[in-house]
């Protein structure tokens, strides 16, 4: 298994409006080869902040799905005038190898 962490900061006052746009996503990463579920979380000590896991069969299905137009149109619901903490946001890979 593969994962892929998706971290950013927001930095105004729309983490509700990103919250929301979790919620309602669009769901067409779904039916992406290899795709198995994701996970969105904020820690406790800091709202503002989006930790989001995607899990894959394997690095490639990642990989493809990651350089297809998939993945440009599930970002258009992006709420319009989201700021970002600068070099905050950060997406690092990790290899599963314990239940
Ligand atoms: C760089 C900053 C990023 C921001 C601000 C951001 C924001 C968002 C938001 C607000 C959504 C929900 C609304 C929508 O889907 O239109 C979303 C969906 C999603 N994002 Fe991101 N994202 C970022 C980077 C990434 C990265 C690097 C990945 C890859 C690991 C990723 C993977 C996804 C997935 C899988 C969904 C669900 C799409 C679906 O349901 O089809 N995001 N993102």
């Amino acid at each position: 298994m593969f994962i892929a962490l998706s971290t950013f900061t927001i930095a105004n006052e729309m983490s509700p409006e990103v919250r929301e746009a979790f919620v309602n996503r669009p769901h067409l990463v779904d039916s992406a080869p290899g795709f198995q579920r994701m996970e969105v979380f904020s820690p406790q000590d800091n709202p503002n902040e989006i930790w989001l896991m995607t899990y894959w069969a394997d690095e490639d299905s990642y990989q493809v799905w990651h350089k297809s137009h998939v993945y440009h149109d599930s970002h258009q619901g992006i709420p319009k005038g989201l700021k970002l903490v600068p070099r905050s946001a950060k997406v690092r890979f990790f290899s599963k190898f314990a239940n």
